[in-house]
């Protein structure tokens, strides 16, 4: 299975460091964040990669990464212009995804504690439609947090709730197959003027195509102060 990384954005969460850094360039233990992605990805047996950057940081990426050789994976990238959304980076991706491929989404500053292999056989066995990975979280008004039926099912996914529904967040990685580029077509940009994954995400839960499974390991979104520093203590003594 392929997978594509999200790295542009703006990163305003992590001003000033992110107007002279790429924030997935940011040291999170003794590598940068985004590395440990690649790492969670390659574990999980996923070697071809597509990294979704903007303009300003291409250079860094492929200065730092290359080809990916030296950490036994294929990368490719692409340019996002601007930052029009989650949703408007991953159409980027539509080249790289054959007609009927299964693929895996995975934002850039999301880390993962667990071997993800179990989720993505899972996934391999759906047969249609996306999935994506919860997990318990103390601030549920930053995130994606599911509502649920009473069968348990995801009914919606609300984005940055006032009142979260719950306590579980959706995280950055997500199961799709190459239909998911046609969806992204019927979704529009939210107030904020971005292509957003959640408005995508919906689209599956209203046709009851949105399977989830929770994570046992800690899940971190490493795109704030609070939370890098966090990240970058518990990565500290990995070596890879
Ligand atoms: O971390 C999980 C959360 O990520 C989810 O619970 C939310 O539902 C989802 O919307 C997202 O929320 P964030 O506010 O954390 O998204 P952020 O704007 O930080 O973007 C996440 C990643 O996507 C980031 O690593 C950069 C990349 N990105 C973002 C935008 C807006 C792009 O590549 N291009 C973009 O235009």
């Amino acid at each position: 299975m392929k997978a594509v990384i999200l790295a542009g954005g703006t990163g305003t969460r992590l001003m000033p460091l992110t107007s002279y850094i790429n924030k997935h360039m940011l040291p999170v233990g003794r590598h940068p964040m985004i590395h440990h992605g690649i790492e969670s990805l390659r574990r999980a047996g996923i070697n071809e990669i597509l990294i979704i950057t903007n303009r300003q940081s291409a250079e860094t990426f492929i200065r730092y990464f290359g080809s990916g050789e030296d950490r036994k994976v294929s990368l490719v990238y692409r340019i996002q212009e601007g930052a029009g959304g989650i949703a408007d980076a991953l159409q980027l991706a539509r080249p790289f995804i054959a007609d009927g491929e299964k693929f895996l989404v995975l934002l850039g500053d999301n880390l993962f504690e667990e071997d993800l292999t179990p989720y993505i056989h899972d996934f391999r066995q759906q047969q249609d439609g996306a999935m994506v990975l919860l997990k318990e979280v103390d601030d549920p008004h930053r995130y994606g947090i599911p509502v649920f039926d009473a069968s348990g099912a995801i009914k919606r996914i609300e984005e940055k709730p006032a009142e979260p529904q719950s306590n579980l967040s959706v995280t950055g990685l997500y199961m799709y197959s190459s239909d998911v580029f046609e969806r992204i077509e019927n979704i529009s940009p939210s107030s904020r003027g971005e292509l957003e994954i959640t408005d995508l995400n919906n689209l599956y839960a209203a046709a009851g195509l949105l399977t989830y499974r929770t994570l046992a390991g800690w899940w971190m979104d490493a795109g704030t102060f609070e939370s890098l520093k966090e990240a970058s203590a518990r990565y500290w003594d990995i070596e890879y």
